[in-house]
């Protein structure tokens, strides 16, 4: 891929973003573009300010106490903090995934329309063919489609994690967001979600926090390096592991993926 097509189809534009959380400055000076039906992957040490950033690009920052934000988010160049916008518009078109599934205690099928039935009025063949649609998508149709009536509660953590996966689809986002999507999960449904995020990106737009740096090197088309709350590295994917240019990235990756190292004969 070239450095030319990287540039164009910007679909997330941060300019000079700084967040201050009560009196903690916790995101400093970040430029950072997130380009169209690429994945993004976010990594670096705890408390460095990925989910902050991530949280900051669908403002559920908002409401936490001593919020302050500078700079600005442009989303297909409208700024997400102007005052225009609708909130729970721009959330859809955004969507996000946390950490740890958070499943309603609704049937599998209530939980995947959930969203749509919020905000759009659709007939019930509608909805049913969207439900099947999006659980596809997000690989989980085949272990459950003969158990949509059953609480959504009964389901594995992993397969709760792509059923929230399914629901976020459901109201058509463009961009997902996801914070260490896997790190509850055990490694067969690690892969089952990475295998997913793949196949995502021929629609969607995806940017993924992880801890886990061969998840990020499997996964990403691009890759930033977030520490002490400031990008110290950002980059494609190959570039960014081949030769990362920060000795901090490279302490990084090295401690956090001995293995991918050694392969490569550089430790
Ligand atoms: N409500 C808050 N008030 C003050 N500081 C906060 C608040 N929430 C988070 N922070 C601080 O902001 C910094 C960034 O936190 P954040 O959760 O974004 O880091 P992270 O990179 O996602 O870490 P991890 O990898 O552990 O999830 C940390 O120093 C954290 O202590
Ligand atoms: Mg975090």
């Amino acid at each position: 891929m070239s450095k030319k097509e990287l540039d164009i189809n910007q679909i997330i534009k941060i300019s000079d973003l700084n967040i201050w959380l009560n009196s903690s400055h916790v995101l400093k000076d970040i430029y950072l573009s997130f380009k169209e039906k690429m994945i993004t992957g976010i990594i670096g040490p705890s408390g460095g300010g990925k989910t902050t950033l991530l949280r900051s690009i669908n403002r559920i920052n908002d409401t936490t106490p001593g919020f302050k934000i500078k700079g600005s988010i442009l989303f297909e160049g409208k700024d997400i903090y102007s005052s225009t916008i609708i909130l729970h518009q721009l959330r859809q078109r955004i969507g996000m995934i946390f950490q740890k599934p958070c499943v309603l205690p609704r049937s599998i099928y209530e939980n995947v329309i959930f969203g749509i039935k919020m905000t759009k009025r659709k007939k019930k063949k509608v909805l049913k063919m969207i439900a099947e649609e999006k659980l596809m998508d997000a690989n989980l149709w085949d272990e459950v489609k003969d158990r949509l009536s059953h609480s959504a509660i009964g389901l594995s953590l992993g397969q709760q994690q792509r059923l929230c996966i399914a629901r976020a689809l459901a109201v058509e986002p463009k961009v997902i967001l996801m914070d260490e999507p896997t790190s509850s999960l055990d490694p067969i449904s690690s892969l089952a979600i990475e295998d997913m995020i793949l196949k995502l990106k021929e629609r969607y737009t995806v940017i993924v926090v992880t801890h886990n740096i061969n998840q990020a090197y499997k996964i990403s088309d691009y890759v930033v390096f977030i520490s002490d709350g400031r990008v110290i590295e950002n980059g494609i994917k190959e570039e960014f592991f081949n030769n990362p240019r920060d000795d901090a990235t490279q302490r990084y990756i090295c401690c956090s993926s001995n293995d991918y190292w050694r392969k490569k004969g550089l430790t």
